[in-house]
């Protein structure tokens, strides 16, 4: 029987679970074996009872169920050689042979290094007597699959990442509560999320909420920003009748300088300029934790199957896949593909180059 690990690395996303549980239930349903690596890649490092055999009850009410049930950790033991040739040893010895990891884009490029340097490992282990080249010889090739969990929705080649729609529902949720009190005292109120390099979630929660004003790392607000800002929010306030003001910032924004554009900031100019009663709001892991939403639910589900369909049908060379869904359809595109057109967005955004940021951003939304 093949012997199919998975784990999650990075932060952890709303859907993680779900993503655990359909990979468990769809190896046993192909007549494999499903083991669990706990806390990410400390785990397989780590081995021992780190490395769990998994089945079908074990993974019972996961659904709906936030962060990851099977931890998550930033292993430095994996970054190094070291690490990795213990990890291999640990695989080897439980005949696990393919991987399906659920994480960011870090997490997915260790995944592929890990699979291109496997032939390697295997012969340092045996040269340094750790394995036999018998022990060795059923397990020359290293499956890798990705799933993309992370509630910035960063990766570029898939329109959504497992946990960005729950986040996003989160998020809309606390505005609409700020609302409230914004509404009462006629009050202004800055609003900050995460996304890391992101705009992705501060753009949907503005569009979502009706925000008067948004900052996201990609689009940087063009100079004279502040007299922009402030002449919208005027108007929605003096001539539409507003009674609240809502500006959304994502925690990468950023002016096109590169200097940090914080609610603070934002928070100093509402209230020296228009004399708004202004409060701040960092929304901060709120937005991380939770049920996943239904969109989640099923995402992370149909991707977790296609992950070990991805795993069985894989040719020894075939580069590692990452599991996407475009248009609504879940696909199998290039990892290392997907990673590299993400770094390009940041390249981009960091030599100030913002059009192409967008174009590149765009292509994504068109494609
Ligand atoms: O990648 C998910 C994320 O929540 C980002 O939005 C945020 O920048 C980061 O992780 C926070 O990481 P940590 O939980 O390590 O502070």
């Amino acid at each position: 029987k093949r012997r199919i690990g998975v784990l999650t690395s990075g932060g952890d996303a709303p859907g993680m679970n779900g993503a655990v549980r359909a990979v468990v239930r769809m190896a046993l349903h192909s007549d494999c074996e499903a083991y669990a690596i706990f806390e990410g890649y400390e785990g397989l490092v780590n081995g021992g009872n780190m490395i769990r055999q998994m089945y079908w009850e074990d993974v019972r009410g996961w659904l709906s169920r936030g962060g990851t049930l099977i931890g998550s950790a930033r292993s430095m033991a994996f970054r190094e050689r070291a690490g990795r040739l213990q990890a291999a040893k640990n695989l080897i010895l439980r005949g696990i042979d393919a991987l399906v990891v659920c994480g960011g884009d870090g997490s997915l490029t260790g995944a592929d290094v890990f699979r291109a340097e496997w032939p390697s490992l295997l012969s340092d282990l045996i040269a340094a007597g750790e394995l036999t080249p018998e022990q060795v010889e059923p397990y020359k090739v290293l499956n890798i699959v990705g799933l993309v969990g992370s509630i910035d929705n960063d990766m570029s080649g898939t329109d959504a990442t497992i946990g960005c729609y729950s986040s996003l529902t989160r998020i809309c949720d606390a505005v609409d509560d700020v609302f409230d009190t914004a509404f009462s005292h006629q009050r202004g109120f800055v609003i900050e999320v995460m996304g890391r390099h992101c705009g992705w979630l501060a753009l949907m929660s503005a569009i979502s909420t009706g925000a008067d004003w948004l900052f996201i790392p990609e689009m940087p607000p063009r100079d004279g920003w502040e007299d922009d800002m402030c002449s919208i929010i005027t108007k929605n306030r003096k001539e539409r009748g507003k009674r609240r003001t809502i500006v959304i910032v994502a925690e990468g924004a950023q002016d096109r300088q590169l200097n940090k554009i914080s609610s603070s900031i934002i928070k100093d100019i509402l209230t020296k300029r228009l004399g708004l009663d202004t409060r701040t709001t960092v929304l901060g892991h709120t937005q991380r934790g939770g049920a996943a939403c239904a969109y989640d639910r099923w995402l992370s589900t149909l991707q977790g199957v296609e992950a070990v369909r991805a795993v069985l049908e894989m040719s020894p060379n075939s580069p590692s896949p990452v599991i996407t869904i475009r248009e609504n359809k879940i696909m199998r595109t290039p990892l290392m593909e997907a990673v590299q057109a993400t770094k390009d967005v940041t390249e981009k955004i960091q030599a100030k180059d913002f059009d192409a940021a967008m174009t590149l951003r765009d292509a994504e939304f068109k494609e």
